[in-house]
């Protein structure tokens, strides 16, 4: 592709690669020129390669194959991979997506390079700093020129911190591009036949957080409050993130989980089978960020088993209902759901299937300022 102008993607984990493709897509509309770069982060098939193919997107550009390890290593080992990429490929800007180890190193190699760099779902807080997501949020946005939000209270937590009104860009949420554009895919997906569920008729289930899995007297409170669930007639569907898989087998938790009544343990799914098995679940139960806004745009009722949220604005306007103080909160908010209770929610503002439109343009017009 021919143009004056040339970006470069940086990502690395499962919810990056949601957030990316539909800014790839736009670029590629505008015949902008792009070097897509995965950091390695996450490299199973059924975390990455999965993705990129529901997606339909392009393989990256580079693979700088950091793989697993801990937080220092990935963040340092990810700046110098992405260090080589930058001085070969001299981008005029770098986009980074999200909150994952891989954002902030994005963020710091440009940064560190003099690199103008734009961060997209900018401004979240949790306001908990055990959260190894808010120490990358924070740091990122205070090293990227152009912040890109999806809602009203990202603004205001950047302005609290004393960010400049001009670097602020309220867009939209991208991720519900994806899930827009992916619609028909996710409606015609035979994901529920394939599993013989009934619509309607199971709660979907995704935990992997440490502040859930890495503590075993916490995953045997999980455990017990699925049973409930299944306690319930319906089928609980839990795909098992390989971290969660890790601590279940480490602290000889796996049998616990096995005899869970109707519980369903899967592999990870790709996207749309997730969206699939999300659209048409009873109730979601989960502490991924992605789901909580997934589920208020679809008006699926969300218990996300977390302390706190950076995405509040799914609680206040959308369908979710946060258990912050832990499992034991779970059956009284499942059976508040299956009565009929429970936020009936509405979609917020801009999370239209447009928010990618709006970033690329923001990011001509920038570069187009900087002459
Ligand atoms: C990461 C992100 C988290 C995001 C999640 C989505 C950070 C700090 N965390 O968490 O915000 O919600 O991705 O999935 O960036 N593993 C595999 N195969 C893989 C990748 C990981 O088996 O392809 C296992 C390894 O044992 C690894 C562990 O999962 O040590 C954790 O992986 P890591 O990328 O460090 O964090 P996630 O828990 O996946």
């Amino acid at each position: 592709m021919v143009s004056a102008m040339s970006l470069a993607l940086v990502v690395g984990a499962r919810p990056n690669f949601v957030k990316i493709a539909p800014i790839a897509r736009e670029l590629e509309r505008g015949g902008i020129d792009y070097t897509l770069i995965h950091t390695g982060q996450h490299y199973d098939h059924g975390l990455s390669r999965s993705f990129f193919e529901d997606l339909g997107l392009a393989e990256p550009d580079r693979n700088l194959g950091v793989g697993s390890g801990t937080r220092d290593y990935q963040i340092t080992s990810a700046v110098r991979g992405l260090e080589g990429v930058f001085s070969e490929k001299r981008p005029e800007l770098v986009v980074v997506v999200g909150d994952v180890n891989s954002t902030l190193a994005g963020a710091m190699c440009a940064s560190g390079m003099g690199i103008p760099a734009a961060h997209v779902e900018a401004g979240m807080r949790s306001f908990d700093l055990s959260m190894p997501e808010e120490i990358n949020r924070i740091r990122t946005d205070a090293l990227c020129g152009l912040l890109f939000t999806s809602c009203d209270d990202a603004g205001e937590n950047l302005a609290r911190e004393g960010v400049g009104e001009e670097r602020i860009f309220f867009v939209g949420n991208v991720m519900i591009d994806t899930l827009v554009a992916m619609m028909p895919e996710i409606e015609r997906c035979a994901v529920l036949d394939a599993l013989g569920l009934e619509p309607g008729g199971y709660a979907y289930v995704t935990l992997h957080r440490p502040g859930n899995v890495d503590d075993a007297e916490k995953l045997k409170e999980i455990a017990a409050a699925l049973d409930f669930i299944g306690g319930t007639g319906l089928d609980v569907v839990f795909p098992v993130h390989p971290r969660t898989r890790k601590r279940l087998e480490e602290s000889a938790l796996s049998q616990r989980f096995a005899a869970v009544t109707n519980l369903r343990q899967l592999e990870p799914l790709g996207y749309i089978q997730s969206m699939a098995a999300t659209r048409s679940a009873r109730f979601v139960l989960t502490d991924s960020g992605g789901l909580q806004e997934e589920t208020t745009w679809l008006g699926v009722p969300c218990l996300t088993l977390r302390p706190n949220t950076e995405r509040p604005v799914t609680v206040r306007v959308g369908t979710n209902v946060l258990l912050d103080a832990g499992p034991s909160m779970i059956p009284a908010a499942v059976t508040r759901v299956l009565e009929g209770g429970g936020p009936r929610g509405r979609i917020p503002e801009l999370w239209d299937g447009r928010t990618a439109a709006r970033i690329v343009q923001t990011i001509k017009d920038y570069l187009a300022g900087r002459g």
